[in-house]
């Protein structure tokens, strides 16, 4: 038997998740959109949350396909606005099983002293604060259905530095933090909670680098896998950390990033 590692094998294939419920921030395109779907491919009922209109396409392309899917429009970053996803998610399904907190930006690269104040605080509040809210209620939904699972899109920068990039590098060792604070907190109460940390990924968030053939080339350098991922390839891992198969792991950070942070 072989293996393709470019196409791994989905869970989605075993409708692993049938009938529940999981909630995916971020989910208009790049990792979230793909994972949603795989979501669905598995049996899940979505709800969508998005600050980008999109993600109804999100919903609408998983209707078609037989699923269910809602999207609700979503800032993350406003806690009455996350409130508001999660009790969509319980009035529309009963409860909530899963949740994919993803939502994310970028903001442009500049070095410490030429950074904006503006652009630390808004990358704060979408990649940090935004995964807090996400949690927070989450949880408190959670619990009241007898426990859940929950993965947060951190990313290498929340394990390495990259240069250039100190507000989103401490956004994502935030949710790496997060991420093992909120696992204590449950891990009695049958809530885990998991982060994945993908590397380079070819999603509207990295068109610009990889659109650059030499910036992309020097990109490449630095992958002992030779390429980007494709959003799918993230997906497996998700949907691996939200299922029973992961029933012992909590408080972990998944690296995903084709042997970026092996050297
Ligand atoms: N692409 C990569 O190389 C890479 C690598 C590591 C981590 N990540 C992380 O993966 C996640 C997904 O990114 P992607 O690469 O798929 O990019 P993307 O731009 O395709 O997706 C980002 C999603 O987040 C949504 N979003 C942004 N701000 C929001 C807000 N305030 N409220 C609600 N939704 C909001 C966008 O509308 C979009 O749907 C992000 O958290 C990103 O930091 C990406």
């Amino acid at each position: 038997m072989t293996t393709d590692n470019k196409n791994p094998a989905s869970p989605a294939a075993q409708r692993a998740f049938e009938g529940k419920v999981v909630l995916v921030t971020g989910a208009s395109t790049g990792i979230g959109r793909a994972t949603a779907i795989a979501f669905a491919n598995a049996g899940a009922r979505l709800i969508l949350g998005d600050i980008d209109k999109r993600s109804a396409d999100t919903a609408a392309a998983i209707v078609a396909a037989g699923g269910q899917a809602q999207f609700v429009p979503t800032d993350v970053s406003d806690p009455e606005s996350v409130r508001a996803l999660v009790d969509a998610a319980v009035q529309t399904y009963g409860r909530l099983d899963a949740a994919f907190n993803n939502a994310g930006l970028l903001p442009p690269t500049a070095d410490f002293a030429d950074m904006s104040v503006e652009d630390f605080d808004r990358t704060i509040a979408v990649d940090l604060r935004g995964v807090f809210l996400c949690l927070k209620y989450e949880i408190g939904a959670m619990l009241k259905t007898g426990g859940g699972a929950i993965v947060n899109t951190a990313s290498v920068a929340g394990v390495v530095a990259d240069p250039g990039m100190a507000s989103y590098v401490a956004a994502k060792h935030g949710v790496v933090g997060l991420t093992k604070a909120a696992a204590l907190d449950y891990a009695t109460r049958n809530i885990r909670v998991n982060a994945v940390a993908p590397g380079l990924v070819a999603t509207p968030m990295t068109n610009r680098w990889l659109d650059d053939p030499g910036f992309a080339a020097k990109l490449m350098q630095n992958s002992p896998i030779g390429r980007a991922a494709q959003p799918e390839e993230i997906a497996g891992t998700v949907l691996h950390l939200c299922s029973s198969a992961a029933s012992f792991t909590t408080g972990q950070t998944f690296v995903v990033d084709g042997g970026q942070t092996a050297h």
